[in-house]
């Protein structure tokens, strides 16, 4: 085939993750002793009962078009969990489920970038999100957040990284890579920088029960982040976000879990 591929497409790196991935199977099976930090990929296939249930629902023919948010059931579910779990109150209609978190975050993006609009990420960040920015015609503006500060970002860095094309922050909490979980505190002080600059917060969360000796937070629990009963997974209409009170208070566009 002679004909190019997409502009947008060759705009993007490879993923780093897949890269790492593929050396570290291929060295394992040269009978290399390998520990692969690649794909965050648990060492114990998908449990029993999930995989029990998954079989039963294809032999009940569970296997027909679904709504394309999702079936109702799973969408309670989620509710449920994040009000049990993260003290969030959500209706089962703000939930849209999707094939994993990346995605999300893509569907989030997607919903609310136009060529040229800035993403902040604070590094190190997952490979995977300039990437996502960069295809769908963005700019990732990255915000170092250094050793001594614990590999996190400030609210006073976030706002200084702000400008008048800033359209929304990718928050990864706990971190890909570093683990690192932001405090409550910190994440109080972000969410009012978000609320106060009017951008949208994409926050991946996929990591939450990966927390050792600290305690994780949602920044979507913070007053401002999310307006009840408006779309808290549902990627919002893309006009303007000044243009009404009702994208204003749609920040928290997606929470990946
Ligand atoms: C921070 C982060 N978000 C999302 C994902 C991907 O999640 P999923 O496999 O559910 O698409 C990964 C996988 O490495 C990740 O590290």
């Amino acid at each position: 085939m002679t004909l190019p591929l997409s502009s947008r497409t060759q705009n993007i790196a490879a993923s780093l993750t897949v890269t790492i991935d593929t050396l570290a199977k291929q060295m394992i099976a040269e009978g290399k002793d390998v520990v692969s930090l690649g794909a965050g990929e648990p060492d114990f296939p998908t449990p029993e009962p999930i995989r029990e249930a998954a079989c039963r629902a294809i032999a009940e023919g569970k296997t027909r078009y679904t709504a394309p948010v999702g079936i109702l059931d799973v969408r309670k579910a989620v509710c449920e969990k994040l009000e049990r779990e993260n003290g969030i109150h959500y209706a089962p209609e703000q939930i849209v489920m999707t094939s994993g978190a990346k995605h999300a975050v893509f569907n989030a993006l997607a919903a609310i970038i136009n060529p040229g609009d800035e993403v902040i990420i604070p590094s190190p960040y997952w490979v995977t999100y300039p990437e996502l920015v960069k295809w769908l015609g963005g700019t990732p503006v990255i915000v170092k957040g250094g050793r001594e500060q614990d590999f996190k970002i400030t609210a006073e860095q976030l706002r200084s990284a702000c400008t008048a094309r800033t359209k929304a922050v990718l928050i990864n909490n706990p971190c890909n890579p570093t683990g690192s979980v932001y405090g409550r505190d910190e994440l109080s002080a972000i969410a009012k920088v978000i609320v106060e600059k009017d951008i949208y917060c994409i926050s991946d969360e996929v990591y939450e029960y990966f927390v050792y000796g600290s305690e994780f937070t949602s920044i979507a629990s913070f007053d401002g982040m999310i307006e009840r009963g408006e779309s808290a997974t549902t990627p919002p209409p893309p006009p303007s976000r000044k243009s009404s009170a009702k994208s204003r208070d749609r920040r928290c566009t997606t929470r990946a879990m």
